[in-house]
Order: C-alpha cells, then structure tokens, then sequence
C-alpha cells in the first residue's frame, strides 16, 4: 500500500462483486474512502465487510444506477458526506445474450438503460459537483466487445461502444473544468460469475492454454482494478478520452493463420 489515495473519496457502482468489489478493494487499500453503489445489499455489505478487514475505510448505499432519482439520491448522500469527491467508477453492467432476431424493445431498454444510460446519470450527477468543487475522475467499465463483436450480444456491445463515445466527448466537454474521463475494456475477465457460468473443466483450459489469447489466460478481476487506480492517479494527469485494454493480449491477436483449415 503506498496511500496514493489517502484522503480521497471514490464512488464505485456494482462494487458489490467481480471487478466492482476488487477495485473497491484497490482504491481503500491505497489508503481513499469507497462508497459502493449496487442493486443488492448482502453483496455491498460483504464488500464493506471486506474492505473494513483490511484496514480500510468503505460504507454503502442502494442504488439501481439506472433510476434517475436514485442516481441522483446516491450522489447527493455522498456530496453530503464529502467536501468533494474524487472519483466516479462506472462500472455497474449487466449482459445479455439474446440472438438478434429476437430481442424485444423492453431486452434492449433494460441493457442500455443500465450499461449507458446509468453511466450517462452518474457520470452527469457527478460532474456537476467535481466542476463546482475544482474537478476529478470519470472511469468507465466498457469492454473489448465495445469494439468487436463476440457472440450473440447486440444490445450489451451497443451499450459498450456507446459508452467509448459518451466517454471520448465528456473528456472534450470536461477538460477546462479539470474533469479527466477515461474507459477500461477488459477482456475475458475471470470472477464468481465466469466460473458458475464455464465449470471446472473450461475454466482449466480458460487459465492455462487459452489460445485465443497470447497470455492464455483470464484476466485477473484486480488486474483490471490496477487499471482504474492508475488512469483515476495522479500520474495519469495528462490522460485523458482513452480506452485501456486489459485482455492479456486478446484483441491485438486476429487469429488468421491459426484458424486457417490444414493443408
Ligand atoms: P458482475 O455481474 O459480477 O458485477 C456487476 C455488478 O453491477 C453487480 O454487482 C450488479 O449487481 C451491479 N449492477 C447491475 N446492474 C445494476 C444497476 N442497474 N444498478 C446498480 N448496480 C447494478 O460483473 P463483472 O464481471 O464484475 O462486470 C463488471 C463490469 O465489467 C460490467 O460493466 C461488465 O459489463 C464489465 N465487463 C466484464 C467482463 C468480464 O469478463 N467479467 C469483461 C468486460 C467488461
């Protein structure tokens, strides 16, 4: 721990599980105060619970980053709170795997309204006050499927590559009120979720002989934590409307002559 983030105040959304809880974890170990926002209480409260037993400092609030007033609710107890706060990680998300053919409006809408429309609402509710408070850091939890499809997940990659765009034109909009706004895009990132979801066996092969991947494995759900503590950092100062791959290598790899028939 270096307390890069000693006295600072970071807002997490989804810091109940996976890369929400990890980056919680990183930001308090660093020494800042998180307030994790989610849908589901016992997950927020395992989150603060494990924050508290490593010495850190967390507290929790209920928040569907997709309801307006709840947004808005979330962010006001936090300005309360906090003379200022430092920095907002949008990371709530959820995905969906209905073919194309098949989606119906009310599919769609919940995907958008969660991944975009719920980043667009924190994002905005906060702004306001880091511009009247002297700025701070906007990060994003976007996805290597932000640009490049992979499988059937049309409203989810929308929602992802609108969120690199939203983010490209906040940090041209938010510069001169010394907001910096940035993406990260994991790549297939390992967590409670992706071992339910592949079983033991995948799961082997997934983080040690991944071909598609030239690391050959998962992302680590803290890798991807490493990357939020360094672009919200001081040292990211001059960064500013990127996308930071965290994938172990997967998106820089086209896969052509592996996937060619023999002969
Ligand atoms: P997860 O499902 O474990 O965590 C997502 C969190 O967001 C959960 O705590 C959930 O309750 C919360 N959430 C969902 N909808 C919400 C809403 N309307 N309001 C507030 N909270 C809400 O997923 P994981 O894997 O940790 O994903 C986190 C982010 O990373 C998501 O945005 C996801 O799209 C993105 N991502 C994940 C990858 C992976 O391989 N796991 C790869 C690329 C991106």
């Amino acid at each position: 721990m270096t307390g890069r983030f000693a006295g600072r105040h970071v807002i997490v959304t989804g810091g109940g599980r996976g890369i929400g809880r990890a980056t919680a974890l990183a930001f308090a170990a660093e020494g800042a105060e998180v307030l994790v926002l989610g849908r589901t209480v016992a997950d927020l409260e395992e989150t603060v619970r494990q924050v508290s037993d490593a010495g850190g400092v967390a507290w929790l609030a209920k928040c569907d980053v997709s309801d307006e007033a709840q947004a808005e609710d979330a962010v006001r107890a936090a300005a309360e709170r906090w003379e200022r706060i430092d920095v907002l990680i949008n990371n709530a998300g959820i995905d969906d795997d209905t073919p194309f053919l098949e989606i119906d409006r009310a599919r769609w809408r919940a995907i958008i309204d969660t991944n975009l429309t719920g980043a667009f609402l924190m994002a905005q509710a906060v702004a306001r006050r880091m511009a009247a408070t002297g700025g701070g850091v906007i990060l994003h939890t976007a996805s290597i499927d932000a640009s490049g499809g992979d499988g059937p997940y049309a409203a989810y990659n929308a929602s992802k590559a609108g969120l690199l765009g939203l983010n490209r034109t906040m940090a041209l909009e938010l510069a001169a009120l010394g907001i910096r706004s940035n993406c990260v895009s994991p790549g297939f990132t390992h967590t409670a979720m992706t071992e339910q979801a592949v079983g033991p066996k995948l799961l082997d092969y997934l983080n040690g002989s991944f071909a598609r991947v030239p690391m050959k494995r998962l992302v680590r759900t803290d890798e991807v934590a490493q990357a939020f503590l360094f672009l919200a950092s001081d040292q990211a100062s001059a960064i500013t409307g990127i996308d930071l791959r965290v994938d172990a290598g997967l998106t820089a790899n086209w896969y052509i002559l592996e996937t060619l028939p023999d002969g």
